[in-house]
């Protein structure tokens, strides 16, 4: 059926509130095949939702699209383009067909040498795509980018982009797991972090203090987006199948930008919002950054969720979520605005937000003790936890990976 709507140019976009099971992983074919998404609102709420499915109704009709696409990478001697990866059907090697294409698609394009590159000449790139406008022309939309080759290793980690090689990670990952059990796809990504950071010290780095573990500046936080990825909901074994098969679908079409916020949630403190001169300081998502006394707000894009600390002023409590203790909070949840400077901050913190990411966040309250507040504490990837190792220890780990390969 995903092939059939597919060749006659019909995207498919599926909407699923649900309470229970719906076996996303089957579903998904279609919306993946003909360039559509899969919008997923579980367990639906009719008091909380509606305002998010209006907003995601209302930008699916109204974004820029384009419509019948085909698009082709091309690049020059010595080198191929290997595989493409995104929400597309594919009936020639060198095509990707696209029924309909949208501003918040990605399609990633890896590449394969395989003849010598040049010291110091340049090798291009072009992307053709050929499309239809929503008011029926036809376009072809062409970028080419040309890039020096160099033979210093050193020269390409400096200038390496750390959202693009995450979400190259990310996206591997994503394919792994359709054929591969999850212990292996997170030792792939363990072993990818490792080999890349390997090939640093050994061409690049000057410092031979052996001890250390050398990392290049730009890619310095690749071991902790790595563990990151690790604990995400896509390679933990305890997800809900649903969940982890949405996961995998919204993995597939997503930006770079987008990538590391995924696994690597924003977290800031908004029991202090109104006092606050430096907006929103990003705090590092590990429980002992959590106080008790205190108010956060974590985000990946998708779902936003508030945690309440235990002791925390009640006073704060009520300005913000018109409650009167943590005891009192709504398991279903819609935000209001009430007249303090605190509520209109986090009011409009939360709208600044959802522009940013294009997307309606869903929101949460999270209290300790209760699943919503394990489902918060899931996030602090820098803990020690029973899905993986802390991130100090997961340093050590890698430090050890590559001094054996030294060795
Ligand atoms: C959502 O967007 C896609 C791609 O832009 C479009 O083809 C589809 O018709 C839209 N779906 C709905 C339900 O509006
Ligand atoms: C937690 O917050 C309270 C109130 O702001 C503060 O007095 C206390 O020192 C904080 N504790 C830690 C461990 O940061
Ligand atoms: C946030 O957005 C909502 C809905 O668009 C709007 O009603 C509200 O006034 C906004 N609040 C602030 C503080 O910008």
């Amino acid at each position: 059926m995903a092939i059939e709507l597919a060749e006659y140019q019909v995207c498919v976009d599926v909407f699923l509130t649900t309470q229970s099971y719906v076996d996303i992983a089957s579903i998904s074919i279609i919306p993946r095949t003909t360039g559509g998404q899969v919008y997923y609102y579980h367990p639906f709420s009719a008091f909380s939702d509606p305002a998010k499915l209006y907003n995601d109704l209302r930008w699916n009709v109204t974004r820029p699209q384009g419509f019948e696409a085909v698009m082709r990478v091309r690049c020059s001697q010595g080198l191929q383009v290997q595989e493409y990866s995104g929400n597309f059907c594919k009936r020639i090697p060198t095509d990707v067909d696209l029924p309909a294409i949208d501003c918040d698609k990605s399609i990633m394009v890896t590449l394969k040498h395989d003849d010598k590159l040049q010291d110091g000449t340049e090798c291009s790139f072009q992307c053709a795509l050929l499309y239809t406008t929503v008011y029926g022309q036809q376009r072809i939309r062409v970028s080419t980018l040309s890039l020096p080759c160099t033979i210093t290793l050193s020269n390409l980690f400096r200038s390496a982009d750390l959202d693009t090689q995450f979400s190259c990670f990310l996206k591997q990952a994503a394919n792994g797991i359709l054929t591969n059990p999850l212990v292996q796809v997170r030792e792939q990504m363990t072993n990818l972090c490792i080999s890349v950071l390997h090939a640093y010290r050994k061409f690049c780095a000057t410092v031979s203090s052996s001890g250390q573990l050398i990392l290049p500046e730009a890619l310095k936080l690749l071991p902790l987006y790595t563990l990151a990825l690790i604990k995400s909901i896509g390679l933990r074994t305890d997800a809900r199948i649903d969940d982890w098969s949405f996961w995998i679908n919204y993995v597939f079409p997503l930006s770079a930008q987008l990538a590391i916020p995924l696994v690597y949630p924003r977290m800031i403190s908004i029991h202090d919002l109104d006092s606050k001169e430096t907006e929103g300081s990003v705090i590092p998502l590990s429980s002992e950054q959590v106080n008790e006394s205190g108010i956060y707000l974590l985000e990946n894009g998708e779902d936003c969720l508030i945690y309440i600390g235990s002791t925390a002023d009640p006073d704060t409590v009520r300005q913000l979520f018109g409650i009167s203790s943590v005891g009192e909070i709504p398991s279903q949840f819609v935000l209001q605005q009430y007249e303090n400077p605190l509520s209109k901050k986090l009011n409009e913190v939360i709208n600044e937000t959802r522009s940013q990411r294009c997307n309606y966040l869903r929101l949460k309250l999270c209290k300790k003790g209760d699943p919503s507040g394990a489902l918060f504490f899931s996030y602090m990837v820098e803990d020690k936890s029973p899905s993986g190792l802390s991130y100090v220890e997961f340093l050590v780990h890698v430090h050890q990976q590559i001094q054996s390969k030294m060795a």
